[in-house]
């Protein structure tokens, strides 16, 4: 089976902090399942370095849009590497190639009549002297009252146009914009209105999206979807492809998801595998997202992929709510953050998949608090986990001189172990990756109370052969359950997988080689609690900066 697998493309105009990755790693561990699996997987995404959020970053420091896209990027490739994520490609909008696939995806969208040319009115800054970015303009949302921008508004996630905005200001300048008339590009969602009701029912139907991305969907259609513009007036972004508006530009949202194309063609190139489609009717897709996407994922990438008759729609939308921090909305304007980079300077990464996936806002949008942070290290992951092994690897230095027994298995075990596997697969194939995880943490902690049950330390002295029955069992427990973690804690499953000498994972039962277990050492180390009031200072400081 070919799976593809788009992660959303974080704006390169700052760091990453925890709300982007709570929504982007289910994609990873999406991605790293089906390879142990066996499928054909492509895992794809990059820094969006186009729009308008770098070119005010940019004009703010007073450098070039390059240089900002550069920083963050590098920054990016390396918080993702350091988290583990395994794209097969992690690239970035501003390449030639990107450039060269949006320009040929403009082109054909126009000549298939998708894209027309349309005189319009616009917003213009007379003391800025130009036609004003959407997300330039600011004002009050008509929907619903509150403060917006001109693409969106954040409160009751109405798109919008900047002319629908009441009392409308300019972000650079404060001052009111006036209207001009002026030519652009537009694309013909509404066309695509039928077509899309009928793929969201199918969604719907077979339950292959998050309730979100339903019933946005559902209400962008049962409002009707209109036209859009194609092209914007912006400083920095692919050029559009048509004599005479060159110094216009592809819309961000046409060009930004074109990237999960662009990519593919990219991987395609550099690992010579031109003959390899994602994009046929049987590939499986996963996009993976926060709500703020939605609707460009489901509704106009889908258009624009048949408006190409590209028959590769997505299949699956796994599109997060979002994660508050200590109760409060994330805000990267207030500092109200934790920042990437940061967290992995103190804590194990598996730490933070660990939390992230277990409190995952699949549903509803959920809390990342730092005493709940350390507390799940410490009680659920070193608790659970990283006891089960320590205890048991410890037991086998102490009375069998670190071999491990060959032994006779519980049966009982090697069912519920079999049963796992597909379980839990079943689970990360509908995108439940929060109960996915739950379950394996409820066959871990089974593995503790059959410890705790058969007391090999009472065993080794009275029944030795049961004794080592039961830490056989425990290293196939353990063996087990670092092979289903990998997707999710890829970092201590590695460990443990060369303590025992596991040549490859895989999604099939593993059993345990009876060899010497050599340089054990800990998964976790304890965090202590005093850390909690320390991130807490730290964090208010920040924000009061
Ligand atoms: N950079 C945009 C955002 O963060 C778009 C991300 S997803 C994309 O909102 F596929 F459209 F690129
Ligand atoms: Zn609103």
């Amino acid at each position: 089976m070919s799976i593809f697998i788009g992660g959303a493309w974080p704006y390169a105009n700052g760091s990453l902090h925890l709300g982007h990755i709570a929504a982007l790693l289910p994609g990873d561990i999406l991605a790293r399942y089906f390879r142990l699996k066996g499928e054909d997987v492509l895992y794809v995404s990059g820094s969006d370095c186009n729009g308008t959020p770098i070119s005010i970053r940019a004009n703010k420091e007073g450098i070039a849009v390059k240089e900002v896209a550069d920083r963050y990027h590098a920054e990016f490739e390396s918080s993702f590497q350091r988290l583990g994520f395994s794209y097969d490609l992690y690239t970035r909008t501003d390449s030639g190639n990107h450039h060269q696939v949006v320009k040929e995806l403009f082109l054909k969208l126009f000549d298939n009549g998708f894209i027309y040319k349309k005189e319009i009115e616009q917003t213009y800054c007379e003391v800025d002297k130009q036609f004003l970015p959407d997300r330039y303009v600011e004002g009050k949302c008509p929907n619903c009252g509150s403060k917006a921008r001109g693409d969106q508004c954040d409160n009751c996630s109405k798109i919008l146009d900047p002319l629908d905005l009441i009392d409308r200001t300019c972000k650079l300048c404060g001052s009111e914009p006036t209207i001009r008339k002026t030519e652009h590009f537009y694309f013909a969602l509404s066309a695509f209105q039928e077509q899309l009701e009928n793929y969201v029912h199918e969604a719907k139907v077979n339950g292959l999206w998050r309730e979100n991305a339903i019933q946005l969907s559902e209400r962008y259609l049962k409002e009707g979807l209109l036209d859009r513009a194609a092209s914007r007036d912006l400083p920095n972004g692919v050029s559009i492809p048509v004599k005479g508006y060159e110094e216009k530009k592809v819309y961000v949202w046409i060009e930004a998801v074109a990237g999960y194309y662009s990519a593919s063609k990219e991987w395609e190139k550099k690992n010579k595998k031109e003959d390899k489609s994602f994009w046929t009717a049987e590939t499986i897709s996963y996009y993976v997202h926060g709500k703020d996407n939605i609707p460009f994922h489901s509704l106009i990438w889908s258009a624009i992929l048949l408006g190409i008759n590209n028959p590769a729609l997505p299949t699956h939308i796994i599109s997060n709510e979002y994660l508050t921090l200590e109760k409060r909305k994330l805000s990267t304007s207030q500092n109200w953050a934790v920042w990437i980079p940061d967290i992995l300077d103190k804590y194990h990464p598996d730490s933070l998949r660990y939390f992230l996936t277990i409190n995952a806002p699949e549903n509803r949008d959920t809390d990342f608090s730092w005493r709940e942070f350390i507390f799940s290290h410490n009680s659920e992951l070193l608790g659970a986990y990283g006891n089960l092994v320590n205890r048991t690897f410890k037991f086998i230095e102490k009375f069998f001189e670190g071999n491990i027994p060959a032994s006779n298995l519980s049966k009982e075990i090697i069912q519920q172990t079999e049963k796992l596997y597909e379980e839990v697969g079943k689970l990360l194939e509908d995108g439940q990756v929060k109960l996915a995880l739950e379950t394996i943490f409820l066959y871990i902690r089974k593995g503790n109370k059959y410890f705790d049950a058969q007391k090999p330390w009472v065993q080794i002295k009275e029944q030795e052969l049961y004794c080592k029955d039961t830490i056989a069992t425990c290293v196939y427990i353990i063996g087990n359950a670092a092979q289903i973690l990998s997707p999710f804690l890829p970092f201590s499953s590695e460990e443990v997988k060369t303590y025992l000498h596991i040549d490859e994972f895989s999604w099939q039962a593993i059993h345990p080689k009876p060899i010497q277990l050599q340089m054990i050492k800990p998964l976790f180390e304890r965090i202590d609690t005093s850390v909690i009031q320390e991130e807490l200072n730290l964090l208010r400081e920040n924000a009061e900066a």
